[in-house]
C-alpha cells in the first residue's frame, strides 16, 4: 500500500505537476474526516489555482466530491428532475425564479445550492432571508418534499456532497474560488450526487463571475457539458454576461424581493429574460418542445400566477414563513440607508460588477472570514444601469446596511466602480453562447 501525506502531494501541484486519483482521494477524504487541516487544504487549493489540474484529475475530484456522502436514489421520485446552477454571479436570484417555474409546470427539481462565495452571492443564503425557511433538509425529508410539491432547495450537507460543504467555505475566505477545475468539480460533484436527468448551466463571463472572459467560460461550460454526458445526463450550459449586475438588487432579502416581482410579473426586464431563457432551455431538455414553445410556457407559468404559486407552496414545506412572499415589508429592512450619487452627468458606461458584489459584502451581505453571519437586509438597491443617463446628483445606487461607517466604505467602492461617460455604452447581449444539448 502507498502511504501518502498531504505535504508532498501539495509540493507535487506546487511544481504543477498532476496528482493521482488516488491522492485526489486522500485529500478530498481526509480534508473531510478532519485529519488535513484547513491551512494544509488552503494551500493545496491555491496550488490548484495557480497550476490548475487536467481533465482527469478534475474527473477525479469531481467523483471524489460525488462519492464524499450518498448518491441519491432518484427512483423514489417520479417524473423528470431538472436542474439549472449558475458558476456565481453578482445579483444572480434566477434561481428564485427558474425553479418555481419549472416546477409548476410539471418538472421536479431537486436543487442543491451553495452559499455565497466570493463577492458572489448564493441561493441558500437568500432563502433564509425568508424567516423560517430550511435549506438543511434531511434526504427523506428533501425526497418527500418534491414528491409532494415539485421542488426542493437545500445546501450541501452532511447526506449529500459533504465534501463540497467544506471545500466551499474554506475557499470562499482563501480567494481560492476562480479555478476552472475547482468550480467544475464542485458543481458537477454536487450534481451527479443527485439524480437530476436534465441539467441546465448558467455559466458567467464578465468582471462580476469568476470567468472574466468568453475564452475561459467557454472551457469551463465544456468540461461540465463533457462530465454530465460521459454521466448520462442532458446538458445544456449556457454562456451569460456578467459584466454588470443582474437586476437592480444585490443582497439577501433585497434579492429575493425582487425575484417575487417577477414571479408577480414586474421586475427588471434582464432578470425576466434570463429566467425564461434557462426554464425554457429545462424544458425543452425534458421534451416539452421546441425553445420557442418552451418559453412560451415559462412566460404562462410567471404571468399566470402558477410560479408564485408554486414558491409559496414550496416556502411553507420548507418550514418558511408564507406571507412574507405576499407583504414583502414582513422582511427586515436595514437600519442604515445611504445614497450614492453621481458625480456628473452622462451614460453609466460601466457598473464593475465584482466591485458591486464586493461593497455588498462589505455591507454585510457576504462573509469576510468562516462562520461570519451574514446580515441578510444587507445590500445594494441599483438606481440607474448600464446605459442610462443620469444628471449629476441622481441617485445611482441605495446602500441598506447596519452602521455608516460601512455605508462610506462601500459608498468609495461604489464611487470607483461606476464610469459615467459622455458616450453611450453599446448594448451587450445577456445570451452568449450556448453549448451541449
Ligand atoms: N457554484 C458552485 O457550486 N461551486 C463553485 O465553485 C462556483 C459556483
Amino acid at each position: 500500500m502507498i502511504c501518502l501525506d498531504i505535504c508532498s502531494v501539495i509540493e507535487k501541484k506546487k511544481k504543477g505537476l498532476a496528482l493521482s486519483g488516488g491522492e485526489i482521494d486522500f485529500f478530498v477524504k481526509g480534508y473531510l474526516d478532519g485529519s488535513i487541516q484547513d491551512c494544509q487544504a488552503s494551500a493545496l487549493l491555491m496550488a490548484v489555482c495557480l497550476k490548475g489540474m487536467n481533465e482527469e484529475e478534475t474527473s477525479a475530484l469531481t467523483f471524489a466530491i460525488r462519492n464524499s456522502g450518498e448518491i441519491f436514489d432518484r427512483s423514489g421520485i417520479s417524473g423528470i428532475i431538472a436542474d439549472k446552477h449558475s458558476t456565481g454571479g453578482v445579483g444572480d436570484k434566477t434561481s428564485l425564479i427558474v425553479a418555481p417555474t419549472v416546477a409548476s409546470l410539471g418538472l421536479k427539481v431537486f436543487k442543491m445550492s451553495g452559499r455565497g462565495l466570493g463577492h458572489t452571492g448564493g441561493t441558500a443564503d437568500k432563502l433564509e432571508a425568508i424567516e423560517g425557511f430550511n435549506v438543511s433538509l434531511s434526504r427523506s425529508e428533501a425526497e418527500e418534499t418534491v414528491n409532494r410539491t415539485g421542488m426542493c432547495i437545500i445546501t450541501q450537507n452532511e447526506s449529500f456532497a459533504p465534501a463540497d460543504k467544506k471545500l466551499y467555505a474554506l475557499r470562499d475566505v482563501t480567494a481560492t474560488v476562480d479555478s476552472i477545475p475547482l468550480i467544475a468539480s464542485s458543481i458537477m460533484g454536487k450534481k451527479l450526487a443527485l439524480g437530476d436527468d436534465c441539467i441546465v448551466l448558467d455559466v458567467k463571463a464578465g468582471s462580476g463571475a469568476f470567468m472574466k472572459n468568453k475564452d475561459d467560460a467557454a472551457d469551463l461550460a465544456r468540461l461540465m457539458v463533457r462530465a454530465g454526458k460521459r454521466a448520462g445526463r442532458k446538458i445544456t450550459a449556457l454562456i451569460t454576461d456578467m459584466d454588470k449586475p443582474l437586476g437592480n438588487a444585490i443582497g439577501n432579502s433585497l434579492e429575493v424581493i425582487e425575484a417575487l416581482d417577477v414571479l408577480k410579473g414586474k421586475g427588471p426586464g434582464d432578470l425576466r429574460k434570463l429566467s425564461l431563457e434557462l426554464s425554457a432551455h429545462m424544458l425543452r431538455l425534458a421534451g416539452y418542445g421546441d425553445g420557442d414553445y418552451c418559453r412560451r410556457l415559462a412566460e404562462d407559468a410567471i404571468d399566470s400566477g402558477k410560479a408564485l404559486e408554486k414558491f409559496a407552496e414550496t416556502v411553507e414545506a420548507q418550514g418558511g414563513r408564507k406571507e412574507m412572499l405576499f407583504d414583502v415589508s414582513l422582511f427586515p429592512g436595514a437600519v442604515v440607508r445611504h445614497f450614492v450619487k453621481a458625480e456628473k452627468s452622462g451614460y453609466i458606461y460601466h457598473t464593475d460588477a465584482e466591485a458591486y458584489g464586493n461593497a455588498a459584502k462589505v455591507l454585510g451581505a457576504g462573509r469576510q472570514k468562516l462562520g461570519d453571519m451574514i446580515d441578510l437586509s444587507a445590500g445594494i438597491t441599483l438606481k440607474a444601469k448600464t446605459g442610462e443617463f443620469v444628471e449629476k446628483g441622481d441617485i445611482i445606487a441605495e446602500l441598506h446596511t447596519s452602521s455608516n461607517e460601512k455605508a462610506e466604505q462601500a459608498a468609495v467602492i461604489i464611487g470607483s466602480a461606476t464610469r459615467i461617460s459622455d458616450v453611450r455604452p453599446d448594448d451587450c447581449p445577456l445570451i452568449i453562447g450556448k453549448f451541449g444539448d
